[in-house]
């Protein structure tokens, strides 16, 4: 069952999430050779207490931290470490979710360290684009599937792979609730979206091929080939006229 916010939730939907965009603006600048992942996960786990709120990641079926980063090869769901330092030319996924008057907000984005490849720093600005599209498809009377089918499409047409072994999920209350978002899929199928719906759109596209594999730890995952891989993740309402993108940060268009 997918649940439909009352005004009164959306306002705090709208709370939560902003805090979340707000995460990932504070540390934008401190993405840059020579930090360890360590570093940023407290820095953000910091942002985050001060403003009020709970790092859902932290705890969440065992997760040991406060936010996820994920680093080149890595799909999603990489631990920060002390011992994972940035250096020149990676590519470095914050993925920050917040807990904030009893509501859940998502978000993530793939930071450029210093100066990436150009066939990396293409791989970051299609998979961005995959999410803008994806959102774009968002209005009462759409699928589900026109997400999916729309990012599928893109990736594609670029001979990128999408990812399918995880996806965007239903948001609120419950950090990961219905419905699931796959970023394949065919127009006019799946749920239809319906005003105070609030989801997550999440596409991680790959450059070699879609297959992951769960490392030892039991979290990160990293694609088979070892080839690069990036994400962007929004929270997403859908409106009666369309949609709102609870999670836009200032950097970004509307
Ligand atoms: N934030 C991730 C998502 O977009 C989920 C992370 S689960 C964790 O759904 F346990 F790894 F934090
Ligand atoms: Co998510
Ligand atoms: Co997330």
């Amino acid at each position: 069952m997918i649940s439909i916010k009352s005004s009164r939730e959306i306002e705090l939907m709208r709370a939560t999430s902003k805090l979340a965009a707000q995460t990932l603006e504070y540390i934008e600048p401190f993405v840059v050779p020579g930090v360890s992942t360590e570093e940023l996960n407290l820095l953000c786990h910091d942002y985050i207490t001060k403003n009020g709120a709970y790092p859902s990641p932290l705890n969440y079926h065992g997760f040991p931290k406060s936010v996820c980063t994920s680093l080149n090869e890595v799909i999603c769901h990489g631990i920060p470490a002390k011992t994972d330092i940035l250096k020149d030319g990676d590519i470095l996924n914050i993925d920050v979710t917040t807990y904030l008057n009893k509501f859940h907000g998502d978000t993530n984005k793939t930071f450029l360290v210093g100066n990436v490849s150009a066939e990396v720093k293409k791989l970051v600005e299609i998979t961005y684009l995959c999410m803008r599209e994806g959102i774009k498809t968002v209005r009462p009377g759409g699928h589900i599937g026109d997400i999916g089918a729309i990012i599928q499409e893109i990736a594609y047409s670029f001979g990128y792979s999408v990812v399918e072994d995880y996806c965007g999920h239903g948001i609120g209350r419950e950090f990961h609730e219905a419905p699931q978002v796959v970023h394949v899929g065919k127009k006019g199928t799946g749920a239809e979206m319906k005003p105070g719906m609030t989801f997550t759109i999440e596409p991680m596209i790959n450059i070699g091929a879609k297959e992951g594999k769960l490392l030892k730890d039991g979290w990160t995952v990293v694609t088979r080939d070892k080839k690069w891989s990036a994400q962007f993740e929004h929270t997403i309402l859908v409106t009666p006229t369309g949609h709102e993108i609870l999670t836009l940060r200032s950097d970004e268009i509307t």
